[in-house]
């Protein structure tokens, strides 16, 4: 077991675009162990690679309640090939934006093609908080961030209260 440190705002990886995975070997397949560790230590629901420095296409998820047996989800090079056209407006919060929350209006359905652990390509239907999951952890893949779809005040709101937190903790170290 691994857990990870979680890289928040205002790092500058959180904004990068993460590299196509060639072959789910042994290598990404540690990644994907270490980064569902990392996300049940956080505790969250999910988790890009990039979240944690590692400029991969890969995400975790585990949507099961609390107390119930999990449900891990490991996707690689996820790709949406379809939205719905209706909407749904969910309260979303990230690992990386810490006790923060704020409701964002998305397509309420997708479609998603993605290569599991054994290296197969799958495609799969989702709807409702699952579907909002894998939208906002494939969002991270591109560097793109829930706080993206707020109104620019409230977005640089957000952003400027992390710059300034780093900035009293540089000066505190
Ligand atoms: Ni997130």
């Amino acid at each position: 077991m691994a857990i990870r440190p979680i890289l928040t705002l205002p790092d500058p990886r959180l904004r990068a675009v993460a590299d196509e995975v060639i072959e789910v070997d042994q290598e990404i397949k540690t990644l994907a162990k270490d980064m569902l560790d990392t996300m049940y230590d956080a505790p969250g629901v999910g988790l890009a690679a990039t979240q944690i420095g590692v400029m991969k296409r890969v995400v975790v998820m585990d949507l099961a309640k609390e107390g119930a047996t999990p449900e891990p989800i490991v996707m690689v090079n996820p790709e949406i090939l379809k939205f719905s056209e209706d909407t749904a407006v969910t309260e979303e919060g990230c690992l990386s934006i810490p006790e923060l929350y704020y409701e964002v209006e998305r397509p309420a359905g997708v479609t998603v093609r993605y290569t599991n652990l054994d290296g197969k390509a799958v495609t799969t239907e989702a709807n409702d908080r699952l579907a909002v999951c894998m939208q906002h952890e494939i969002d991270h893949l591109d560097g793109v961030l829930y706080i993206d779809y707020l109104s620019r005040l409230k977005r640089d709101r957000v952003i400027k209260k992390f710059e300034k937190a780093e900035k009293i903790a540089k000066r505190a170290s």
